[in-house]
């Protein structure tokens, strides 16, 4: 990666003159953007605590004291900071106050909460508040090289992770201390606080799609789930594979078999210009020819970036469309429950004329010794 890549001060002007023109067209002077990955997409700040008001030539940053130093070092020329010294909002309403009053003011209503929407309404009457959704992460989910270039190093610290974890894996050690030891791996490996809490589930606890690392120990014939993602200045990856300790039960190798081959064609079928419902039709009908289908009652993936769930989402009734840049991931499952269940999930880049796999590890069944 190189340093124009990750200059994010560079690529946060282009996208805040990206969101001022779509603003333009859609009859919008102003944002209030009050989304954190959504602030740090467009200023590049990190924070945890922030408002950012854009508007038609330039953005105000409020964030607090904590923040001060760290914003001014973050954040590109066409943003002014401002620190609040009695909360975000009552800084924001002096700032807004302050010059002639812009008349409308579109939010995130899918963000703010309902009170600091009342709040806004009492202390800044003048202004019309305009509710909208999506607007900034409809943008984001076209990823610029700089992007790619971190999403494909999160996805290889979390291939790494796993290959080492899997070395290490023995009969008797419990979900929880596997996942501690994944994290570690994936830390040392140059990840940054992992982008969430790392599945590993055993035996029939495999069959919870979204189980957390508990004491059960891991034996013998037990179906072992990993799923888990790195993160790499804010990008993350996001992979699931399922394996085995010792050999396979054949209705264990029948639901991997039949849950790889769905990956396989919910993978095929992403390309630029395809809707996502089609992507996962593709990877349900897979399983409802292998006779499965019932048992997978989730999407088939969902973009990832900044967050581990973005937009475009993955499911059968999606009108999201896939486009060149985006990543998403693919990542269908077979839940049997009280007896177990398998996952595999690879994250993929959609290209113009079809895909790239970023997840590299292997997809076949493995029967650790
Ligand atoms: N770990 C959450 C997901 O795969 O979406
Ligand atoms: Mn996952
Ligand atoms: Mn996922």
């Amino acid at each position: 990666v190189t340093g124009a890549e990750t200059d994010s001060c560079g690529a946060c002007f282009a996208r805040l003159r990206k969101l001022q023109d779509c603003l333009a067209t859609e009859g919008h002077r102003c944002l209030l953007v009050s989304h954190l990955p959504n602030i740090r997409y467009l200023s590049g700040f990190t924070g945890s605590s922030a408002l950012l008001l854009v508007r038609p030539d330039d953005a105000l940053l409020v964030t607090d004291f904590r923040y001060e130093e760290q914003a001014a070092a973050e954040v590109g020329a066409m943003v002014e900071v401002s620190i609040a010294r009695h909360g975000l909002l009552g800084r924001l309403v002096e700032r807004l106050l302050d010059r002639p009053v812009e008349a409308v003011v579109a939010f995130e209503c899918d963000r703010l909460t309902v009170r600091d929407r009342r709040e806004l309404g009492e202390r800044c009457a003048q202004v019309e508040w305009k509710p909208t959704a999506g607007i900034v992460e409809r943008l984001r989910e076209c990823k610029d090289a700089g992007e790619l270039a971190l999403i494909r190093r999160a996805a290889r610290i979390a291939d790494e992770a796993l290959e080492q974890v899997l070395s290490v894996v023995r009969e008797g050690a419990e979900e929880r201390e596997l996942a501690a030891e994944l994290e570690y791996r994936l830390r040392r490996g140059g990840s940054d606080a992992v982008p969430f809490e790392s599945i590993v589930a055993a035996g029939p606890r495999s069959a919870l799609p979204h189980a957390h690392p508990s004491s059960r120990k891991i034996c013998e014939g037990d179906l072992l789930l990993f799923d888990f993602g790195a993160r790499v200045d804010g990008y993350c990856s996001d992979m699931t594979r399922t394996v085995c300790l010792g050999p396979a039960a054949p209705w264990q190798r029948e639901i991997h078999e039949a849950v790889a081959a769905a990956l396989e064609a919910g993978t095929r079928a992403v390309r630029a210009g395809v809707t996502a419902r089609e992507v996962d039709a593709a990877a349900r009908s897979c399983l409802e020819q292998s006779g499965w289908a019932q048992w997978f009652g989730h999407g088939t993936g969902h973009g990832i970036g900044l967050e581990v769930h973005e937009s475009p989402r993955l499911f059968s009734r999606s009108d999201d469309l896939l486009a060149a840049g985006q990543v998403v991931t693919i990542e269908p499952g077979v839940y049997l429950p009280d007896r177990g269940g398998v996952r595999i999930e690879d994250d993929v880049l959609v290209n113009a004329d079809g895909r790239e796999v970023l997840t590299g590890f292997r997809r076949s069944l493995i029967e650790i010794p």
